[in-house]
């Protein structure tokens, strides 16, 4: 399924890019902002289910942006659609395949640390895998680690770029554990309050597979989770997916800003070995 994905895409992109960069919901305005954009439907591509994001087909979008050429992953599969891991992977795995180093995944989430309010940006530091499942498990891909060594997922050397560049912006960064659940309830109080015990700053259903998938096959990771809402129990209002996604629009423009801003600062995309 990759391989053949990736040769179709291959025909479809004029450039081998250099960044996957992944859009959680409501932020798909990024795409607006690439030069000579090609866009690719993700059901024309062999293997790739359909997938819906708020009204849109997700698609990638493939073009310039900040002097980088980039492939921008426009809507994602979740497990809570009933993919299988593969699927959920397939994209990073796809990106990998095309040659991109370095993938940048943003991702809408739920605030439990006091400081993450509707708004905030946090720069994901670590995660909890709460889906208890992983793309890597099964039968091994020609290219992925088996036991691939997670003791620093997040590039250490992308996160100061992303701290340089939320300063030089004068945005504040904050900086935390993006815990992955399956979804698609959100939680009940209780389950935030564990969460919270054991080290979880905020709370999502995407991420954590794709970050998986692109350790496995040496991919830089950077990820972002824009707060759309306080997560279950921690205020009065009843939590919505249209909240969360009209939140998620809200709080884009920071995002899409700060994200230009780390393209700008990096010198040199490491060439995966
Ligand atoms: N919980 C889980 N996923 C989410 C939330 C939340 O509160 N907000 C946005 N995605």
């Amino acid at each position: 399924m990759i391989s053949d994905a990736a040769d179709f895409l291959r025909t479809r992109l004029d450039a081998r890019p250099e960044v996957l960069l992944v859009l959680g919901s409501g932020l798909g305005r990024l795409t607006e902002r690439v030069d000579g954009g090609v866009e690719v439907p993700f059901e024309t591509i062999p293997g790739f289910p359909p997938a819906s994001v708020a009204g849109h087909r997700g698609r990638f979008v493939s073009g310039r942006l900040r002097g980088r050429t980039v492939l921008i992953q426009a809507g994602r599969y979740h497990y809570y659609e009933g993919h299988p891991p593969t699927v959920v992977a397939a994209p990073v795995q796809v990106a990998a395949a095309l040659g991109v180093g370095t993938v940048i995944l943003t991702n809408a989430a739920g605030g439990i640390h006091r400081r993450l309010r509707p708004g905030a940006v946090m720069l994901v530091t670590d995660h909890l895998n709460l889906q208890w499942r992983s793309p890597l498990a099964g039968p091994m891909g020609d290219q992925d680690a088996r036991f691939q060594d997670m003791s620093a997922p997040y590039d250490p050397g992308l996160q100061a770029i992303a701290r340089e560049a939320a300063a030089s912006l004068k945005m504040e960064l904050f900086q935390g554990t993006y815990a992955g659940v399956l979804g698609p309830s959100y939680e009940t109080p209780a389950e935030i309050r564990a969460l919270a015990a054991v080290g979880g700053d905020a709370v999502g259903m995407s991420t954590v597979p794709e970050v998986l998938a692109a350790r496995a096959r040496g991919l830089q990771v950077l990820a972002f989770s824009l707060i759309t809402n306080r997560a279950a129990g921690l205020s009065d209002e009843p939590l919505s997916h249209e909240e969360v996604l009209e939140a998620g629009r809200r709080g884009s423009g920071g995002m899409v800003t700060l994200i230009e801003g780390v393209l700008n600062r990096m010198a040199r995309i490491p060439e995966r070995s």
